[in-house]
């Protein structure tokens, strides 16, 4: 038997004791660690448990369970049980049901080239990588609760939308303070950078519109200058997820907001994105949130 911190918790590992709060048992001995469980005991604030595995064994996903079939999935899992942070996923991801759709229906549909660019996302901008799995995760969800089919060219386009930040200078993308206005057009290029790197890979032209037009706003101060409304409604909520993860995850030069505040601040903003989608979107965030479980 082993002490293991919850944050160290693989899937497979084996609960060696029981785990009981305020004379509740939540788990007993001998409960299988899932993904849920981990992030039920994060919210739980529990930082170690005793299991029967050794805290140094890595459990072999793919025997297991063929839920994470590549690296790329690996560290999606890890992803979400690291960035938890004020129950994030506890709130976005409520039961199996869910877990099994993000993680079976996001990464088994996954082609090479997808795992190349997120690969290259990833060793250029870390910050990023985390914010387009983010997106994924909220954009399934929201598109699920408003009973839209999620198709595998969709999560590409909701993991894809900032591939074109490899072409920006790294410089750039770390940089904590203000952005020149030279630079602040580099960033912009992401956009046509990124339909630039898609098309040449043979992307079907919505996962291309994702990248090229996610910027967009209704009222005319995002770019490219477009009319918003001839936009696919998959652009349109990318549009609004997209500031919402972005806003409420950690960046180098600040803390994330809360739910509450990344809400608020995008209704502050919301002449620039669908007034319905928003109100849906707004909705769609207080309805999990009512849901998760309180202590
Ligand atoms: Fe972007
Ligand atoms: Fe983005």
């Amino acid at each position: 038997m082993y002490t293991k911190p919850v944050n160290w918790l693989t899937i497979g590992d084996i609960l060696a004791e029981d785990i009981i709060i305020d004379h509740e048992v939540i788990f007993t001995a001998g409960t299988v660690i899932t993904l849920k469980k981990i992030l039920k005991l994060q919210s739980l604030e529990i930082a170690y448990v005793k299991v029967s595995s050794s805290p140094f064994a890595t459990a072999n996903y793919q025997k297991q369970t063929n839920i994470f079939p590549d690296s790329i999935a690996q560290d999606f899992y890890n992803f979400l049980i690291k960035n938890n942070k004020n129950q994030r996923y506890s709130i976005l991801l409520k039961d199996n049901e869910d877990f099994q759709f993000i993680t079976n229906y996001a990464f088994l549909n996954m082609n090479e080239s997808v795992v190349n660019l997120l690969s290259a996302l990833r060793s250029w901008d870390i910050y990023s990588y985390k914010h387009v799995l983010d997106v994924l995760v909220i954009a399934v969800q929201w598109m699920r609760y408003l009973d839209m089919t999620v198709s595998a060219d969709d999560c590409y386009g909701l993991l894809l939308h900032d591939i074109g930040k490899i072409k920006v200078p790294r410089s750039i993308l770390i940089k904590n303070q203000r952005l020149t206005t030279e630079e602040y057009e580099c960033i912009k290029m992401h956009t046509e950078n990124g339909e630039y790197i898609l098309k040449s890979l043979s992307f079907p032209n919505i996962v291309c519109d994702m990248a090229k037009f996610h910027h967009v706003r209704f009222d005319g101060t995002g770019y490219p200058k477009i009319n918003a409304d001839v936009l696919d409604i998959r652009i349109k909520i990318l549009m609004i997820v997209d500031v919402f993860s972005a806003l409420t995850l950690d960046r180098p030069y600040r803390k994330a907001y809360s739910f509450e505040d990344g809400l608020y601040i995008l209704k502050t903003e919301e002449d620039g994105f669908d007034q319905d989608l928003l109100q849906q979107f707004i909705n769609f965030i207080k309805y999990n949130m009512e849901k998760v479980p309180q202590r």
